[in-house]
């Protein structure tokens, strides 16, 4: 049911499926070495207290909110990444230049963080920009579970404008692409624990 990218199609097969639907399934997008790397580099910031609740909102309303929001997160230092994140942001650079060859979305910069959900935690329905507020165009989220299995949860439903749900599997080595103002998303509780680095290109400043 999901329409599937693999890394050898890319960047051609992402900037089409953006182009006609805003949205993007990306297998073998990391390595399994690089997932590895990734999955322990989060381990270790968690066991370094690195890891905080993630918050929801903007300036003055921004909170916690455990039930709207449950994961932990630790931004990556765009100027200092660790090797395995510096891998990482070298081969979402490809893609930004790619995408910026061939669509007009005006990709400047990537943010991203490690994320991990657990113990049933979840990110209730959302948008990851308003329209017009934020400089945020484009998600791509990457996946860390190697041995994700049906059952374990924290799946990621994605709302489409005509009324369907796309549900994507956090499998190891996948990312997903999508406009980041057109989709309401939602990621289930994570019955495991479940990793991701979740980031953002965003427009010029
Ligand atoms: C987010 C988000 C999706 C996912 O962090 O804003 O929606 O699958 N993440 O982790
Ligand atoms: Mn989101």
């Amino acid at each position: 049911m999901v329409a599937v990218t693999t890394i050898d199609s890319l960047p051609d097969r992402l900037a089409g499926e953006l182009a006609e639907r805003g949205l993007s399934v990306v297998d073998g997008f990391l390595g399994p070495e690089l997932v590895t790397l990734l999955r322990r580099r989060g381990e270790s910031l968690l066991a370094d207290g690195r890891m905080r609740p993630a918050r929801i909102g903007k300036g003055e309303s921004r909170r916690l909110d455990r039930d709207q929001r449950g994961d932990l997160i630790s931004w990556i230092d765009p100027v200092e990444p660790d090797p395995a994140e510096a891998e990482l942001l070298a081969r979402v650079e490809e893609v930004r230049l790619a995408l910026n060859r061939r669509l007009f979305l005006g990709l400047f910069d990537y943010e991203a963080c490690h994320a991990l959900y657990r113990n049933g935690a979840r990110y209730r329905r959302h948008r990851d920009r308003f329209s017009r507020s934020g400089r945020r165009i484009l998600t791509l989220v990457s996946y860390l579970n190697e041995g994700w299995r049906e059952g374990d949860g924290g799946e990621l439903r994605v709302h489409l404008p005509d009324g369907g749900i796309e549900v994507v599997a956090p499998l190891a080595g996948r990312a997903v692409v999508f406009l980041s103002d057109r989709f309401p998303h939602e990621v289930l509780p994570a019955r495991k624990e479940r990793r991701s680095i979740a980031g953002w290109f965003r427009s010029r400043p």
